[in-house]
């Protein structure tokens, strides 16, 4: 993961480098630093161990100023977070430099270099990188020339930005498995891990591709592909608008997602419903065609995006008629796999910059797959570019680590899929017609469910002392269950497991007593009389029970059971509905906790690393 920050400008970039870091934080931040080249042409570096407010109050003691710098946060995966380990990296007080992914030969690179007589600083995979292109400019003395030899010797992942003290006014950047942007200004240039970071100083943007090497100075970029040919990239100019990442009043990103989620929902449906009917072509040109002929569905995620896949592949079987399997990225990737006739690849990603999901896809592509479809929140990430077709979740920047109304949004794109696909296959127009409503009418029913948000803050109480906690569902509901201990565990630090309810008896019915709070999903669907006998078993062990139950479910509070009570739906909506008072529940747990509700500890916003 981290995110990495560049300029070559006439001003000093230190305040547009430190915003950048700011916007860029969600990808990691256990320790921070910014690099400049000064007036007198040596690079001044700053890093702490910490946030990007720790850096920018060392900035304000003893500021840096230069047109050109280089600056990261980070997300540690060799080394442990420290002063020492933070980027950017310097050889020699020539060379610094900054960089997102892993380098997987960094130790053979490491005994090389020591063995060339370099004295290592930190534990990092990355110092290798900068060493070699010390190195490689004691060859070559160009620093776009030193890039290019030292990569070729590079193995694994790595967006850099790199800037030579000898060359002050020049940046060199490079991509390979991860993100990285180009900002165009009037007269200067920037890099970012994304657009976001960049959206203060410039709306324009090329998106650099696989391989990629672009040199740049204040008034020119130049940009070899991975056969070191000179190529033009397209620029593209970003709708988003710089404010997307205000809290609006709420007390953490995370709140103010949760309630923002009524109207993801409805922006997501924009356009993409038309007279109670889906726009199959939302999903892509080609989409009516691929989708009248697929036969089977693949869907590959990781985290909350896999545990939408799971609700999903519950309702293509049950509404389209098509059988559907859902794995984890990270096992799909290295796993052989048997692709049958006519099966539709979908992966599913809030940032699109997922390493596992975008080598899923990268795998997909060469397999017999009929196509390939992302669901995905940002237009112009990795994982839209990569896909034959693509829906465009419309849920707006999602800043929280927590994902919440990403979540929501997929799963609204996801039923639009089962439909659209369900189309030929046994659902009818009227049948598309109920579910265009049922859809429709989502957004005020999760506003009226938002009104319950006291009742939530009340049940959480019972949860701030404890430990552990099991989640409960049947059906479509064990995917939500397993995503509000996701939830719970990522934000409150407590241990949280979800079980079919059916299991429970099979081994985790041992774990409960008193102290076990157990959490239940319980629509009134056909499975609720089963749900309320494994229930009875939680409360024969003196397990304290939390029940989102239907209104006409007749589960009545008790001593020992606690009950919100959610007025009826349509039950294939139930699973987006039941989500959003299990999200409000992690939240008040985690604040009552005082937890770091927004960047909760060891976590990153989008894991570009495997
Ligand atoms: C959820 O709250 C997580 N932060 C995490 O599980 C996330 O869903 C996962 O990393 C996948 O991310 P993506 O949707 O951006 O691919």
């Amino acid at each position: 993961m981290c995110g990495i920050v560049g300029a070559v400008a006439q001003r000093d970039v230190s305040p547009i480098l430190l915003e950048g870091l700011k916007r860029l934080e969600y990808r990691g931040y256990d320790s921070a630093g910014l690099a400049i080249v000064d007036n007198e042409n040596v690079i001044q570096r700053i890093r702490v161990l910490g946030k990007v407010n720790q850096l920018q109050q060392e900035h304000d003691n003893s500021p840096l100023s230069g047109g050109t710098g280089i600056a990261h946060t980070r997300w540690a995966t060799h080394g442990k977070p420290s002063v020492s380990n933070a980027h950017p990296h310097i050889c020699r007080e020539k060379i610094a430099l900054v960089h997102n992914g892993i380098i997987e030969n960094h130790e053979s690179l490491r005994q090389q270099q020591k063995q060339a007589g370099f004295e290592f600083k930190s534990e990092t995979d990355t110092e290798v990188v900068v060493n070699g292109i010390y190195q490689a400019l004691q060859i070559n003395p160009d620093i776009l020339e030193a890039v290019f030899e030292t990569i070729t010797r590079l193995e694994g992942a790595y967006a850099l930005g790199v800037i030579n003290s000898d060359d002050p006014k020049r940046l060199i950047a490079v991509r390979k498995g991860s993100p990285l942007v180009i900002g165009i200004g009037i007269g200067e240039y920037f890099i970012a891990s994304d657009v976001f970071a960049l959206l203060p100083v410039t709306q324009r943007f090329i998106f650099l591709e696989e391989g990629d090497v672009a040199d740049i100075r204040r008034d020119s970029l130049v940009i070899y592909d991975k056969n070191r040919k000179v190529t033009e990239r397209p620029i593209n100019v970003s709708e988003l608008s710089a404010d997307v990442a205000d809290k609006a009043g709420y007390r953490h990103y995370m709140l103010k997602e949760i309630f923002s989620q009524p109207d993801a929902i409805a922006e997501s449906l924009k356009n993409r419903v038309d007279e109670d009917q889906v726009v199959i072509s939302e999903f892509g040109q080609n989409a009516e065609s691929v989708f009248s002929q697929v036969k089977a569905v693949k869907i590959v995620a990781c985290g909350t995006s896999y545990h939408a896949g799971l609700i999903a592949a519950g309702w293509m079987e049950e509404i389209a008629n098509i059988s559907c399997h859902v794995e984890i990225a990270s096992e799909f990737r290295y796993r052989k796999s048997v692709v049958t006739e006519s099966t539709l690849f979908v992966c599913i990603s809030q940032s699109g910059e997922t390493a596992d999901t975008l080598a899923a896809l990268q795998k997909a592509k060469q397999e017999p797959y009929i196509s390939t479809l992302a669901i995905c929140n940002v237009a112009e990430s990795t994982i839209t570019r990569e896909s034959e077709l693509v829906f465009l979740t419309h849920a707006g920047p999602e800043i929280g680590v927590a994902s919440t109304k990403a979540f929501t949004t997929q799963l609204v794109a996801l039923f639009l899929l089962v439909i659209a696909i369900g189309r030929n296959n046994g659902v009818s127009k009227e049948d598309e017609n109920i579910f265009v409503r049922q859809l429709e009418s989502l957004p005020g029913r999760v506003n009226q469910l938002l009104l319950h948000k006291d009742e939530i803050e009340a049940m959480a109480k019972n949860f701030a002392d404890k430990h552990h906690a099991l989640f409960l569902g049947r059906g479509s509901f064990l995917p939500v269950a397993m995503e509000g201990a996701l939830k719970l565990k990522e934000i409150s630090y407590i241990h949280a497991e979800a079980y079919a309810a059916g299991e429970l008896k099979h081994g985790p019915l041992a774990l409960v007593d008193k102290d076990m709070p157990v959490v239940a999903v319980a629509p009134n669907n056909h499975l609720l009389e089963k749900l309320k006998s494994n229930l009875q078993e939680v409360q024969a062990r003196e397990g304290k029970l939390f029940i989102f139950a239907d209104k006409n479910s007749e589960v009545e509070a008790s001593d020992s059971v606690v009950v919100l009570k959610i007025s009826t739906i349509y039950d294939f909506m139930a699973p987006i509905l039941y989500t959003v008072p299990l999200q409000l529940l992690a939240y008040y747990v985690a604040v009552i906790k005082g937890a770091d509700i927004d960047q909760p500890r060891n976590l990153a916003k989008s894991v570009t690393v495997e």
